[in-house]
């Protein structure tokens, strides 16, 4: 704790380990409340006359030997982040042995050697691995590793590390051991072990390269049925891998584990995966159409890490983005493939613009390649990996799908067994594609998202028509320098045709589309016989704030003659977010008559919904108006109660004017609803839940309630209760006693209904949240739990979190201060939920401030602490 005072880490100041280990043997005597490591580390040292200084946190250490000779006091020296083995010096090499007791039970913080229910699990990046042993805790120290565990029988009969099973024996006096190897070398934040009652789903494959490879999928307990869709999404991913990228897995066996306490989603040990519960366990019964897709796209995330990030690892945690952005990309493009590209799209961009953006016009706006950190944990965020993601994506756009595979194929062939940095990334496109992408690299070194000012102009005499595109930098970095910019565009003539591309221009060609290197560039076509409409950024191609007046019409001309799914429901948000805006007092360019443009959005809107040819998925996303998050993004000076408010009113409007057509459209797909997981089915829930939400607004619950009488799987069940728990509606307080009774044992479940308790959208929900905290539902050990209740209120419910009294405030800076005392990497997440303060109102500004001003004097982690100091005081 406290740890205010530490001086930053900075990227500048990398050097190469003096000392690394090249072999690693670990034996584990695995017990609950105290645990003995030994570890004998083969050592090699590259510089001379260094001191050996090896990592340690909490260790309590109860031998040491170097090469093969106990120490003496005045040989080593302890302190409170480590080890200085005074022995070693003037050596070139050499082996030490450390044997160390540490507490799995009494260890809240769920990093290094926990418990979570009868499991014993690790959990070791960032820096993790160092409160299991001593050791040189950075990523470019990569060894080959030998893992034993040792336990009783009767408590941890399953026991699993990183790599291939070796050896498994009777120890004889009710104990077992199991011997595991992985010979890729490998960095320590990639070890890990899960020993326990558990049981698995299991299938044996062969890898395009022939090897035999077993598949295995674990869960406490004797059932392990909930394993077996989590089982299917990783012989997708493994061989999706193998056909996109022709990356092939490397080892016998793959073993993920799904654990109930866990901090993240989940983590891509060697060989070894551990989840987060919610991330793995799934049956129709217990989890919606959304459980399903995330579980697939985060276990898919996490195995391509076996390429992107553990066969070519990170040099220092400052390339964090390396593997992160790199495979949040490789996870979006493997939905991309198996669903639908276009709501893909969609999904990514919506969370970019409402969140990732946000964060880079915030508080805690920080460079996707960060040039310090005090706590790297502060450093996973969607920064680093949605922008890290965008930054790979526009890459992928410049060179196009064979040149970026050809790329990719280099960086895995130089790096691979290696430690590398976003430059090795792009020196390898470069070297194989001779195009020299090394300029992308400004975009980790620039914070802020650039805008894209266009200016158009049509001279009826000539049929001369021109785009000026302006890049400006953000409003919070007012020295950025110009950045590549892939761009997409379409313009189309008054028959709706599209037209072809600029007659002539100052940009470099792309794949499809243009390059930006300028402040300023200009577009021209001849010839043409009317103003044509132009559709810009198609695809999202770069991560850019395009700022181009347009008149409502205009916008919905786009959704009838666009074909890409994504620049149709971008001009309908668009539309939509100016109305908004406009509603909520700020002056929109080019609207014109706030009226009449909601008019426009309401006929457009109308226009889909009588178009039984629409997919009902696009539709349900056209029907979610852009949230708080991307209004707050898009104004000066944030009014959460105006902003709110204004959402809430035009909700209500479009909702009456369109209540038959939605009812109508929700009848007729009431068949289809019913289909199953296959994409069909759940388009067609996700247009009835979508409609639901707008029904209950107007119709006093009551399609809710036939919603709920009628039920067949989780996803309906949920969006039932949601609607009737959000609208008050007659019915919802029996509904949630009965779903909670139901689903009492369940924790997954629960933490369903807690969170819809949580994000009803008024400022009394506080009150059942406070109540919550209170009662047998609070769990501040389990962060799915936490986020639940806490993090729902925090992120998802502007109306409680901004009460104008200010409690929402003071009550989640009095849990971010408890919640730092058991686990700081959660809590300093929920402290983000300030990162917009700078742009709140004064009063909102004020009661914030004060909100948090008492954790400022109080002992803080060194996560908390950090982001504390970023927020202004
Ligand atoms: N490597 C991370 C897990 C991680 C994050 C470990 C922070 C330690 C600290 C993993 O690959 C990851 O990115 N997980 C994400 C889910 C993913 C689908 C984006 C997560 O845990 O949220
Ligand atoms: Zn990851």
């Amino acid at each position: 704790m406290s740890d205010t005072a530490s001086p930053p880490i900075r990227l500048a100041d990398y050097c190469p380990p003096a000392w690394t280990i090249t072999d690693v043997a670990l034996v584990f005597d695995l017990e609950r409340e105290s645990s003995a490591v030994e570890a004998t580390l083969a050592l090699r040292c590259d510089d001379p006359g260094a001191t050996l200084r090896l990592d340690g946190e909490d260790l309590e250490l109860l031998a040491i030997e170097l090469d093969g000779r106990a120490l003496a006091a005045e040989d080593f020296a302890q302190d409170g982040s480590g080890l200085t083995v005074h022995a070693a010096r003037g050596l070139a090499a050499c082996t030490l042995r450390t044997r160390v007791r540490v507490h799995p039970a009494a260890n809240t913080r769920l990093e290094g050697l926990y418990t979570s229910g009868s499991l014993l699990l690790t959990q070791c990046e960032a820096e993790g691995f160092r409160r299991i042993t001593f050791f040189v805790d950075r990523p470019d120290v990569q060894a080959r590793w030998r893992t034993t565990l040792r336990a009783e029988r009767a408590q941890y009969p399953v026991l699993l590390a990183g790599g291939d099973r070796m050896a498994e024996c009777d120890l004889g006096d009710g104990r077992h051991e199991a011997e595991w190897h992985n010979p890729h070398p490998t960095p320590c934040y990639l070890f890990a072990l899960a020993a326990g009652p558990m049981a698995r789903v299991s299938k044996a494959i062969t890898g395009a390269d022939g090897r035999a490879i077993e598949l295995n999928v674990w869960v406490e307990g004797e059932d392990a049925e909930p394993c077996r869709y989590a089982l299917g999404a990783v012989e997708r991913a493994l061989r999706w891998d193998e056909s996109r990228f022709g990356r092939c897995y490397d080892l016998g066996v793959f073993n993920v584990v799904a654990a109930q306490d866990f901090t993240m989603g989940a983590m891509e040990n060697k060989g070894l995966n551990i989840f987060n519960a919610r991330y793995i366990l799934a049956d129709e019964r217990t989890a919606t159409d959304a459980d399903f897709m995330g579980i697939e796209s985060v276990v898919g995330h996490e195995y391509f890490h076996n390429w992107s990030g553990n066969r070519v690892t990170l040099r220092d945690w400052f390339q964090l983005s390396l593997k992160e952005g790199l495979t949040v990309f490789r996870d979006q493009e493997f939905t991309a493939d198996l669903h639908s590209r276009d709501l893909k799209r969609i999904d990514d961009v919506r969370l970019l613009r409402a969140r990732q953006f946000a964060e880079d016009a915030g508080a805690l706006a920080h460079l996707v390649r960060p040039a310090e950190y005090r706590e790297i944990n502060n450093f996973y965020t969607l920064t680093i990996y949605e922008k890290g993601a965008e930054i790979v994506r526009m890459l992928h756009s410049r060179l196009g799908e064979a040149a970026f595979r050809a790329g990719m194929d280099r960086y895995f062939a130089d790096n691979d067994g290696r430690s590398a940095t976003l430059e090795d990334f792009y020196a390898a496109h470069s070297a194989a594609t001779g195009i020299d992408c090394t300029d992308m690299l400004a975009w980790y070194a620039q914070a802020g998202t650039p805008v894209l000012d266009v200016e158009r102009s049509f001279d009826p005499s000539t049929g001369g028509y021109t785009l000026v595109l302006r890049q400006r930098p953000p409003a919070n970095v007012p020295d950025a320098a110009p950045l590549p910019i892939p761009f997409r565009l379409a313009l189309y003539a008054a028959d709706g045709r599209a037209l072809p591309p600029p007659d002539a221009h100052d940009a470099d060609p792309i794949p499809g589309g243009l390059l930006l290197r300028h402040a300023t560039h200009t577009l021209r076509w001849q010839g043409l016989d009317a103003e044509p409409l132009p559709v810009l950024n198609r695809g999202f191609a770069a991560p850019i704030r395009l700022r181009m007046p347009m008149r409502p019409e205009e916008r919905a001309r786009i959704v009838q003659v666009e074909s890409d799914g994504f620049a149709r429901w971008d001009a309908l948000q668009h539309l939509a977010l100016d109305v908004l805006l406009a509603r909520a007092g700020e002056s929109v360019d080019g609207l014109g008559d706030v009226d009449a443009a909601e008019a426009a959005l309401s006929a457009a809107l109308g226009a889909l919904l009588a178009d039984t040819q629409a997919h009902p998925a696009f539709v349900a996303e056209c029907l979610a108006l852009p949230d708080f998050d991307t209004l707050a993004d898009a104004v000066a000076v944030v009014d959460p109660g105006a902003l709110a408010a204004a959402r809430e009113r035009l909700g209500l409007s479009l909702a009456t004017a369109h209540r038959e057509a939605l009812q109508q459209r929700v009848d007729a797909l009431r068949a289809a609803a019913r289909g199953g997981l296959d994409d069909a089915a759940m388009a067609a829930r996700s247009f009835r839940h979508a409609a639901l939400a707008w029904l209950s607004r107007v119709d006093g619950g009551a399609a809710a309630r036939r919603l709920w009488a009628d039920a067949g799987s989780m996803t309906e069940r949920m969006a039932a209760l949601r609607a009737l728990l959000h609208a008050k509606a007659e019915g919802a307080a029996p509904a949630r006693e009965a779903f909670a009774a139901e689903f009492a044992d369940h924790a997954l479940v629960t933490d369903k209904w807690l969170a819809v308790v949580a994000t009803r959208p008024a400022a009394d929900a506080l009150d059942d949240v406070e109540a919550l905290v209170a009662g047998p539902y609070w769990h501040p050990t389990n962060p799915n739990r936490v986020r639940a209740i806490v993090g729902s209120l925090a992120r998802l419910n502007p109306a409680a979190f901004h009460r104008d009294d200010g409690a929402g405030y003071r009550f989640v800076a009095a849990q971010v201060q408890a919640l730092d005392a058991i686990n700081p990497q959660v809590a300093a997440r929920l402290l983000g939920a300030f990162e917009g303060l700078p742009r709140w109102t004064v009063a909102a500004r004020g009661a914030a401030i004060a909100a948090l001003a008492p954790m400022r004097s109080a002992a803080l982690s060194r996560d908390v602490a950090e982001l504390l100091g970023r927020l202004p005081a």
